[in-house]
């Protein structure tokens, strides 16, 4: 039996985004005898880690940081030191989908990964831990260790999967109670020296019946399945809206009748404009592009099904309010209620509320967008519709809805059920409707006052019986 590394209690996280900052704050809180490094070769986000104005907004993440930050928890720009000085290294770069040659939208792009992989070889002085965190093709691992031992410089890498599950908007609790923690190792000694290292750090606060260990091939395939199951959920009672509309039956009354049954579950089942985030259509895409890697076209194309729903539900519920608005919106003021993908959190990446906007912008509408949040980043994303004139950020919702002839609410933010639609229903042009993309609102109290309402999965509530889908 060989003697097995003694790894220092210093660890690094490469990639300070969403997943590794969170991560590593909720880490260093936990393990006070640790001492964390958060890199990135962004050093504006580097900055904003190191300042009262974070770089993302997640509930409880400010608190956490303020505890731990300086005390056991560092963001530095220095990736070289950070490699030499730790022997625990978190990877958590981003994985997009390829833009460019072979695999080009489908693929996931392992271009900052593998950057990731040479850096470490090239800067490491003793022998390391490296855990993947981003999500990744299955088989990823391989590459990684293949890249780290391709020279002979007597040190030993072992690579862990160990993926991560936050969901945002509620990430450190999601990270201060997971359902499960995973982490996949070969089957060798070393390798399990290294995946009961990582076992005793998050055995100091979650229960060790939650932290499953693995074969490394299943944990990164159960990452990427995870997700697909998940947006699977969503597109399944998405299609179910799409026949309520049609038939007069109300998707929430056929949610809560299918989710009673415990095999079903409650969970994950509200209708909505389509899911949206970082992970769910990439990951998808990425395992449909695995699946005809290797021929395996028939369920390439289940999954694919997933994605292709959720695009197909975007442009229903444009379709719907086109129709509902006497099949004109050219010059019409439209308000969007929310354009974060979800809510409570600022990240607006393949928000629902995007694809809306702009298609809203085609049919030549005027759009006026609103969020307590995502404000920032839509000024970032829509920069050239607001320098045309065609899109309007207020943070005021009276204020947004103020002239307007048609609310969309594309965030179920709580915010937007306690406002005084009344007072809303008087600013603005009559018909006044509401569009309700997350079946969030008061749909009687709403028609009494005198709104067209139009929710998801469910008969309109008119006053002058307008437009059924
Ligand atoms: C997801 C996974 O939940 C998480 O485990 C993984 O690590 C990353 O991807 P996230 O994208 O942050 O997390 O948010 P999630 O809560 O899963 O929501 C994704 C999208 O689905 C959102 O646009 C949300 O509004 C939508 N959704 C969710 C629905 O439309 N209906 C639902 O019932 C649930
Ligand atoms: P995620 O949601 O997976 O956390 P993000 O895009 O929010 O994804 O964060 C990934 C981070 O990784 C970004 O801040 C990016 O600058 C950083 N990054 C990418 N490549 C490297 C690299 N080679 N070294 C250090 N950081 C990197």
């Amino acid at each position: 039996m060989g003697k097995l590394p003694d790894y220092n209690k210093n660890i690094l996280c490469i990639g300070a985004g969403y997943v590794g900052g969170p991560t590593m704050a909720v880490l260093a809180d936990k393990c006070p005898d640790y001492r964390v490094t958060v890199v990135d070769i962004n050093a504006e986000k580097i900055a904003a880690w190191n300042s009262d104005e974070l770089p993302i907004y997640e509930p409880g993440l400010t608190d956490v940081v303020k505890r731990t930050r300086g005390r056991n928890l560092f963001f530095s720009t220095d990736i070289a030191g950070g490699i030499k000085s730790c022997d625990i290294i978190f990877v958590s770069v981003n994985t997009p989908t390829k833009t460019y040659g072979e695999g080009a939208g489908m693929a996931a792009d392992l271009q900052f990964w593998e950057k990731t992989a040479r850096e470490i070889l090239t800067y490491a002085e003793s022998d390391k831990i490296v855990i993947e965190k981003s999500t990744l093709p299955v088989r990823t691992a391989q590459a990684m260790e293949r890249i780290l031992h391709s020279r002979d410089n007597g040190l030993s890498f072992e690579v862990l999967s160990n993926p991560e599950f936050l969901a945002e908007g509620s990430a450190i609790r999601d990270l201060e109670n997971p359902d499960r923690v995973l982490i996949g190792s070969r089957d060798t000694e070393r390798a399990r020296h290294a995946r009961d290292i990582l076992v005793d750090i998050y055995a100091r606060w979650v229960p060790r019946e939650r932290i499953i260990t693995l074969g490394i091939w299943s944990s990164e395939l159960s990452k990427l399945a995870s997700n697909a199951f998940l947006a699977q959920r969503i597109s399944s009672i998405n299609a179910i809206s799409a026949l309520c509309e049609k038939t007069e039956a109300d998707v929430t009354e056929v949610a809560r009748a299918i989710g009673l049954d415990s095999r079903i579950g409650p969970k994950f089942l509200n209708a909505s404009i389509g899911f949206g985030g970082s992970c769910f259509k990439k990951d998808i895409l990425n395992l449909v592009y695995i699946y005809r890697m290797y021929g395996l076209e028939e369920c390439a194309d289940y999954w694919e099904a997933v994605v292709k729903i959720n695009e197909y539900q975007k442009r229903r519920f444009l379709l719907n309010m086109l129709k509902a608005m006497f099949n004109t919106l050219a010059g019409k003021r439209i308000c969007l209620f929310g354009f974060a993908f979800k809510a409570h959190t600022s990240d607006i990446r393949e928000s629902p509320a995007i694809t809306i906007a702009r298609g809203l912008v085609a049919e030549r509408a005027q759009v006026v967008i609103t969020d307590p949040q995502a404000l920032k980043n839509a000024k970032w994303e829509l920069a050239e519709e607001i320098s045309r004139n065609e899109v309007t950020l207020v943070y005021d919702p009276y204020e947004a809805a103020n002239g307007c002839d048609a609310i969309a609410l594309m965030t179920e933010w709580p915010l937007y059920r306690e406002l005084d639609y009344r007072e809303i229903y008087q600013s603005m042009r009559k018909p006044a409707f509401i569009f309700d993309g997350r079946n969030l609102l008061d749909h009687r109290e709403l028609k009494e006052i005198g709104f067209q309402v139009y929710p998801l999965g469910k008969p309109p509530l008119t006053t002058d019986g307008g437009f059924k889908p």
